[in-house]
């Protein structure tokens, strides 16, 4: 029987799962109580899409199931872009119960046509994308003057505890281990000096991750292994878990944000395009 562990990676979603987009969006509202980007991340784009005129351009670039682009406001358009196949047709089917008009395109990001976009985000992808010097230059053809970016990215080596690195070489495949679990991390001083070159005027820089998120990090980790471990009929058996793991994780998030970071795993970047 195959284990959950065989269609997990990189947010796909088994086939027979397109029919119950419902446990997906379940998946995704749960994430909200208990994953960083939401606390941190999420508010902030969502503020940004808030000042941007009526049928705007927002571009997310890999976009996974759609999880951030479904809580965004409406009045602008919204694109999703990933180049996992199951991922953008999970979001459609989404899309569809929601009834929410957001368009996915199925594609790598460095082969997008230029085009120009008024707010482009990406949360936890850029350390997945190999060629950064392509990343950069796709980042700069599709924003115009005056276009925003947020970038979330980690700033600290993906570094992981000795359980979590035995358990992601068991259970999942060697490709995902080697393109993202061991993902790259950016110099912050370095990044932001390349973003001014290419035009753009950092907002603000958030640091996130500090020593009580990068604990509930691994431990949410973990728990995920386990779950990839077992075979789909016992997916029950890690409620046992899930239900007081969800609870230490938002606690351990709670304190890293009222503990102030002055250090992190991650920072969001927001900048602004000042000069073609
Ligand atoms: C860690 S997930 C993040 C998903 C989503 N941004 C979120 O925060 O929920 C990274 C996503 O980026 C996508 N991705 C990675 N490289 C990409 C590329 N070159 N072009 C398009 N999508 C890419 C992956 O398929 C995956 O869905």
């Amino acid at each position: 029987m195959k284990k959950i562990g065989a269609y997990s990676n990189t947010h796909s979603f088994p086939s027979w799962s397109f029919k119950f987009p419902r446990i997906v969006l379940f998946w995704h509202r749960l994430n909200r109580l208990v994953t960083l980007r939401y606390w941190y991340v999420v508010p902030k784009i969502k503020a940004l899409v808030k000042d941007l005129p009526r049928g705007a351009k927002v571009l997310e670039v890999g976009s996974g199931s759609g999880e951030i682009l479904f809580t965004l406001p409406k009045h602008v358009k919204l694109i999703g872009l990933d180049m996992v196949k199951d991922n953008i047709q999970m979001a459609e089917s989404i899309s569809q119960k929601l009834n929410r008009k957001v368009e996915f395109i199925n594609q790598d990001f460095l082969s997008l046509e230029d085009e120009k976009f008024d707010l482009i985000y990406m949360v936890g992808v850029l350390q997945a994308i190999p060629n950064f010097e392509a990343a950069m230059n796709k980042i700069q053809g599709l924003a115009q003057v005056g276009s925003s970016l947020a970038l979330y990215i980690p700033i600290r080596e993906h570094s992981r505890w000795k359980l979590n690195q035995w358990l992601s070489k068991k259970i999942q495949d060697a490709d995902y281990v080697q393109s993202h679990a061991q993902g790259k991390h950016f110099p912050l001083d370095s990044f932001n000096i390349e973003l001014e070159s290419r035009g753009f005027s950092l907002d603000e820089t958030i640091i996130t991750y500090g020593i009580f998120g990068n604990l509930a990090y691994q431990l949410y980790l973990s728990l995920n292994y386990l779950t990839q471990a077992l075979p789909f009929a016992l997916i029950w058996v890690s409620l046992i878990w899930w239900l007081p793991g969800f609870l230490i994780l938002f606690l351990l998030y709670l304190l890293d944000i009222l503990w102030p970071n002055s250090e992190g795993r991650s920072a969001l970047i927001l900048a602004t395009k000042q000069r073609p």
